[in-house]
């Protein structure tokens, strides 16, 4: 249970003591989803992510997983964004991040579990990522987006820029180039410098926003301060995650007290 909810925005906030409780309501959130969508369309399509923050998510959905609590049958996952290049076999990648943390402990099909793929030669990397949209679109949509949040306010790979709100908006799935603060934060992954992959595949801005529900998690104080901005501040481009203001209505954010300091 969350100690305080608030509403921000059109989003809920659900502020939690630890990520790990944070983490187990959002494992039950993802549950709920794939469960209404398989009741509703038959199918369930969710929209997954990365990095640090939701590595406890993934550990409870693989341990209800493991008690018979949550079965991926019907469903697919298609993962918002990978370095690019790198290959699928690199452990650093998204698609062994994948691998590790979820896909190879429960019942997802693994023709059903799509990554943007990091070896695609770069002449093709724009139609890769539209045929990547279009088979998101064929499957009737995301049913469910889980979002982290970056120190500059990213989400995906959708890094800040000076664009017009309206534009952003539209922006569809590519190829880009990572933020100075993105590399800072990508220096733990890949220590030496000179292997920081310096563009990603990124999940646009138009198909995060396009999901029935999005669910941010944040946790830590490093992320007090784009979430505050997000949720209280203007839609802007230079704050991606303030884009999500334009779902509100399906937008749920489940943080700890550290990444609420901004909020009250
Ligand atoms: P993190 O990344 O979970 O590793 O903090 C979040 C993000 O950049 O979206």
């Amino acid at each position: 249970m969350p100690a305080r909810i608030l509403e921000l925005a059109g989003a809920d906030i659900h502020i939690f003591a630890t990520p790990e409780d944070a983490c187990r309501a959002a494992a039950a959130e993802v549950a709920r989803a794939i469960d209404a969508a398989k009741k509703a369309r038959g199918r369930a399509v969710l929209g997954l992510a990365t990095g640090r923050t939701p590595v406890p998510l993934y550990e409870r959905l693989v341990a209800m997983h493991k008690e018979r609590a949550l079965s991926f049958t019907g469903t697919s996952t298609y993962n918002l964004d990978e370095y690019y290049p790198i290959s699928p076999a690199d452990p650093r990648s998204y698609r062994s991040y994948m691998d590790q943390h979820l896909c190879r402990h429960v019942d997802l099909a693994p023709n059903r579990t799509h990554v943007l793929d990091g070896t695609v030669p770069e002449a093709f990397a724009a139609e890769h990522a539209a045929l990547y949209d279009r088979m998101i679109a064929a499957e009737g949509g995301l049913d469910f987006q889980l979002l982290g949040i970056g120190r500059n306010g990213h989400i995906g790979f959708n890094e800040p820029t000076q664009m017009p709100v309206d534009e952003a908006l539209k922006l569809p799935t590519r190829l880009v180039v990572l933020h100075p603060v993105t590399l800072a934060d990508a220096a733990a992954e890949f220590p030496a410098a000179a292997d920081i992959p310096t563009r990603a595949l990124t999940l646009g801005v138009a198909p995060i926003l396009a999901a029935r529900s999005i669910l941010v998690l944040a946790f830590g104080p490093k992320k007090a301060e784009p979430l505050a901005r997000a949720l209280t501040g203007p839609m802007t481009a230079e704050l991606p995650a303030s884009l999500l203001q334009s779902a509100a209505g399906r937008v749920t954010c489940m943080v700890d007290e550290a990444a609420a300091g901004g909020l009250e």
